[in-house]
């Protein structure tokens, strides 16, 4: 078979930038890709954050100062490569100062729809100046979503892309990138009209995301209970309707776990490894992670991490209303390190001032502290309302870390309640999304902990579990082929 050709377009990507799980997931997607033999090229913008990195960047001869028009407007970009790290496989960097060089990856700025049109239109450009042509456009989340548009209108033209099959893969249905309808005049996407969703126009607005899930060859999201989930109402997000009108529906492929850097035997972040044949690793490694919360030992209070973006998705009301009269009724110690809303920075501050001694509060984003979080603590929270995979949940079962989670998405699909009875199970997961659900799975928890032989049984459960990559890309490997396979006069 000759090789897969693959363009993934991605916001950010391990380990050049990272806000969430997305970023995980690219940078592994395209390593493995490779590794399997195929020539993956991973695109993402070169953020002012990344160029203060490590990293060594190369300019592509073939791709400097290419000029882009959109609407009545002129921009330029260059085209870098660096290597994943730690393989010869490259990534790629579209370089445009004027929309990459922020404070922050995503922004409220007025023109965060045009930061994305442009670089989708870059990527396509940088293909045809490198003569590539891909078998598959591979685009994640709204920010490359217009692809498929674009291969239909602006660069129908160009027979390099004649066999070219788009996926959209869907990490999060809450994030639409809506723009507002004028943008189809304003970045030149007015040929599209046609194609565009007529309601929406006369609404006044124009989605990205529901352009790609009308016009991909493919539709994904990151499990399969999350592709149940969103074609239906609520967690559609609106989108229901459409992705059930697609004759072929949505497939959900779980994400992986890159391994090599989320696994306690060998974690390049962690001092101390351990194996769940010898734990005493694990124990120095919460000696150091409550030190690094100014939290001191206390042998039978067991220790909960938390480690996310706070956002309304994660559950954060939930806890806010469950977690003082849990801290009040039980002894045990929480950390949580994480990033987003005021509001919820606000309650883990205050609670950390209430409990202080108990209760540890970092606020930012650390890559080093959330990997010690995985390996250092007992328990890992995820009460997610909505989550369509979660990274967290697969990372702290491999660290013996039991999570506790909502029954949704991508946690349903990969934690399985503990039965003590039988001794099966990994974690403890409830089912309903309210206070007496949380505040009973936490509960039960605990009284699992204070069984020492009980909750070995469920560590190594944990332990045993095994997500890698290896497995799922070859989900996406047979959903590339079978695209293959299709024939462009049907499309
Ligand atoms: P999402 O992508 O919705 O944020 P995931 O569970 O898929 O959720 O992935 C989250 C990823 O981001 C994990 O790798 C997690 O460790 C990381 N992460 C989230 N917040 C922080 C933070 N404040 N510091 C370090 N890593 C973080
Ligand atoms: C999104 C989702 C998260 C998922 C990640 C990677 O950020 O919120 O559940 O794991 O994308 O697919």
């Amino acid at each position: 078979m000759p090789p897969l050709t693959v363009c993934l377009l991605t916001s950010e990507m391990m380990p050049f930038a990272k806000t969430g799980g997305l970023a995980d997931v690219a940078g592994a997607l395209a390593l493995e890709l490779a590794q399997r033999g195929a020539d993956a090229r991973a695109f993402m913008p070169l953020y002012g954050s990344v160029l203060q990195g490590p990293w060594k960047f190369a300019p592509v001869p073939e791709v400097q100062d290419v000029a882009i028009e959109l609407g009545a407007t002129k921009y330029a970009f260059s085209l870098l490569t660096s290597n994943l790290p730690g393989s010869k496989t490259r990534a790629w960097f579209i370089d445009c100062p004027k929309f990459f060089r922020r404070a922050s990856l995503y922004t409220n700025d007025p023109d965060e729809y045009r930061r994305f049109v442009f670089f989708t239109r870059a990527v396509i450009e940088s293909c045809q100046r490198l003569h590539f042509a891909p078998a598959i456009f591979h685009c994640n989340d709204w920010h490359a979503a217009l692809v498929p548009l674009l291969l239909r209108t602006a660069y129908s033209w160009d027979k390099l892309f004649a066999g070219s099959r788009s996926v959209l893969t869907i990490h999060n249905i809450g994030y639409q990138g809506l723009m507002p309808a004028s943008a189809a005049l304003e970045l030149d996407l007015s040929p599209s009209e046609p194609l565009l969703d007529a309601a929406d126009l006369a609404d006044g607005i124009i989605n990205p995301l529901k352009s790609g899930i009308l016009l991909a060859d493919a539709v994904t999201t990151v499990s399969p209970t999350y592709a149940k989930e969103i074609c239906e109402t609520p967690l559609g997000m609106g989108m229901e309707q459409t992705l059930r009108a697609r004759a072929d529906g949505v497939t959900g492929i779980l994400n992986g776990v890159d391994y090599r850097l989320w696994d306690p035997r060998v974690d390049p972040q962690l001092k101390v490894h351990f194996e769940p044949d010898d734990l005493s690793g694990k124990l120095a490694n919460k000696y150091q992670v409550l030190a690094a919360h100014g939290l001191t030992f206390v042998r039978s209070r067991p220790l909960i991490a938390i480690v996310s973006r706070l956002t309304d998705q994660k559950g954060f009301d939930l806890l806010h209303e469950a977690l003082p009269a849990l801290l009040e009724q039980r002894d045990f110690n929480l950390i949580v390190l994480g990033s987003g809303e005021a509001r919820y920075e606000k309650l883990f501050a205050d609670l950390a001032v209430q409990y202080a001694g108990r209760v540890g509060f970092r606020a930012g984003y650390d890559e080093a502290l959330a990997h010690l979080m995985e390996a250092g603590s007992d328990m890992f929270l995820m009460p997610s309302r909505y989550e369509p995979c979660g990274l967290n949940q697969m990372y702290s079962l491999r660290y013996g870390t039991i999570p506790i989670v909502h029954k949704t998405g991508g946690l349903a699909d990969s934690v399985q309640h503990f039965d003590p009875a039988s001794g099966r199970g990994t974690g403890c997961v409830f089912n309903d999304f309210d206070v007496g659900a949380i505040s009973w799975a936490m509960n039960t928890v605990f009284d699992w902990y204070a069984n020492t032989a009980l909750w070995k049984k469920l560590m190594r459960n944990a332990m045993a579990q095994d997500f890698s990559w290896g497995r799922q890309v070859l989900e996406y490997e047979a959903l590339y082929r079978r695209l293959q396979g299709i024939d462009a006069s049907k499309k």
